[in-house]
C-alpha cells in the first residue's frame, strides 16, 4: 500500500511536512561514495537550512576511499570553510570482497578528473574512522543529556547512506545497538521493478557490497530506501544545467564549486548520453537528501527486502510482504517536478549564480 513518507511517527508532532514542529534542523551524518551525484547531494544538504550536516563520512565505491574522503573535504570547505562539518574517511574495501569502482561514470577522482589538478583541502579527515563517528553521533542521541537519557524520536539525527553500506555494517558488526540512535536511515540502493545498473539485476552500492546491504536489509532499523526504480526518474536535464552554468557571471573560475560541478555532471551526463541517450544525468543521491527535507516528494511502501549475494544475482534486491521487525519503506514514486525545483533552489542557482561561488567555467577550463 502506497502512503507518503513522514520521518517521525504521528504523535511526535510534525508539521505537514514531517518536520518537528519546533522547526529545529535535523542533523545529519552523510555517509557517501563521492562521485558526481553523491557531490550534488553533498551540495544540496549543505545548502538546505532544513537540516545540519553534523559530519561526512566516506566510503569506497564509485573511487577508492581516499578519493571519495578528498572529495567530501574539499566540497564541504568550498561551501563552509571557516565551519565545514568534519569529514572521516571509511572503508576502503567492502566487508569481504575486492572493491569494485566506476571510474567510467565519475571519473577516476569520482568527479569527473576535475579534482587532479585542485590543491588539496585546507584541513584533514578526522582520526575517527567513520564507522565511529556514525556510532558516535547515534549513541549520543541515546544518551543525549544527563538527566533526560535519549532524545525524543523527531529530534534524533539521520543517517543519509549513498554510496556500499560497508561503513554502516561495520558499525554493526561491532555493536549491533550502533545505529539505535537515528531516528531513520535513508539509503540510496536497489532496483525492484527496473533493470539494474551493473549488470541486469543488480544496482551499484547494492552490488559492490552485498554482504552489508544484506545486514542493514535484515537490521530492522528504521529505513527508507531510495531505489533506481524512483532515481531513474529524478534526471538533472542537460540543458538546465548549461543554463545555470553559462549564465553565471564571469567571476573567480578555477576553484569554484561552480566550476567543479559543472565540469563534474558534464563528465558524467556525457557518460549518460554515451551510454543509454539520456540528454541528463540520473540524480540518484541528491533524491535521498531531498526525501529528508521535503518527505512529502515521495511515496513509500512497507515491505521487508532481501538481498542476494552470490553468482549473478549478486546484489539484487528482492521485495516481499512487509515482515513485522524487518520492514522497509521503499520509495516507489517521487514528485519530479518538485525534486527539480529543489535542485534548482539548492544547488544550482547557489553553485553558479550567487556572488560566494559565482564562476564561469567551461568545460575546458581547468580549475586550479
Ligand atoms: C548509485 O551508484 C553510484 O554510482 C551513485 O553514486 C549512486 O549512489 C546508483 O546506483
Ligand atoms: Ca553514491
Amino acid at each position: 500500500m502506497s502512503e507518503i513518507w513522514r520521518p517521525f511517527p504521528t504523535g511526535d508532532t510534525p508539521d505537514a511536512d514531517g518536520r518537528a514542529h519546533d522547526s529545529e534542523p535535523t542533523r545529519v551524518v552523510l555517509d557517501m561514495d563521492t562521485g558526481v551525484d553523491d557531490a550534488v547531494a553533498l551540495v544540496m544538504a549543505m545548502h538546505s537550512a532544513e537540516i545540519v550536516v553534523e559530519a561526512i563520512t566516506s566510503v569506497a565505491g564509485n573511487a577508492p576511499v581516499d578519493e571519495c574522503t578528498r572529495n567530501n573535504l574539499l566540497l564541504s570547505e568550498l561551501i563552509r570553510d571557516h565551519d565545514a562539518p568534519p569529514v572521516a574517511r571509511g572503508a576502503a574495501s567492502p566487508l569481504s570482497r575486492p572493491l569494485v569502482i566506476a571510474p567510467e561514470v565519475h571519473g577516476g577522482d569520482g568527479l569527473g578528473g576535475v579534482t587532479r589538478s585542485l590543491p588539496d583541502p585546507h584541513h584533514p579527515a578526522t582520526d575517527e574512522p567513520a564507522h565511529e563517528v556514525i556510532a558516535r553521533v547515534s549513541r549520543a542521541a541515546l544518551a543525549s543529556d544527563l538527566d533526560a537519557g535519549a532524545l525524543p524520536v523527531h529530534r534524533r539525527p539521520m543517517l543519509i547512506a549513498t554510496g556500499p553500506l560497508t561503513n554502516l555494517a561495520l558499525a554493526l558488526e561491532r555493536d549491533s545497538h550502533a545505529l539505535d540512535g537515528y531516528a531513520r536511515i535513508v539509503i540510496m540502493g536497489g532496483a525492484f521493478d527496473v533493470p539494474g545498473n551493473t549488470g541486469p539485476v543488480a544496482e551499484f552500492n547494492f552490488y559492490v557490497d552485498p554482504e552489508a546491504a544484506a545486514v542493514l536489509m535484515a537490521s530492522g532499523l528504521p529505513i527508507t530506501l531510495v531505489p533506481l526504480d524512483a532515481t531513474t526518474t529524478t534526471i538533472l536535464p542537460a540543458a538546465m544545467l548549461v543554463a545555470h552554468a553559462e549564465g553565471a557571471p564571469p567571476a573567480r573560475p578555477g576553484r569554484s564549486l561552480g566550476c567543479i560541478l559543472y565540469r563534474a555532471l558534464d563528465y558524467y551526463i556525457a557518460f549518460q548520453e554515451w551510454e543509454s541517450g539520456l540528454p541528463g544525468g540520473y540524480m540518484h543521491d541528491p533524491l535521498a537528501v531531498a526525501a529528508v527535507i521535503r518527505p512529502e516528494i515521495v511515496e513509500t511502501e512497507k515491505v521487508s527486502v532481501d538481498v542476494l549475494t552470490d553468482g549473478a544475482d549478486r546484489g539484487r534486491s528482492i521485495a516481499r510482504a512487509a515482515e513485522s521487525g524487518r520492514t522497509i519503506r521503499v520509495v516507489r514514486s517521487a514528485d519530479k517536478v518538485r525534486f527539480l525545483s529543489m535542485l534548482e533552489d539548492r544547488v544550482l542557482i547557489p553553485a553558479f549564480i550567487s556572488r560566494e561561488y559565482a564562476g564561469r567555467c567551461t568545460k575546458h577550463d581547468h580549475p586550479g
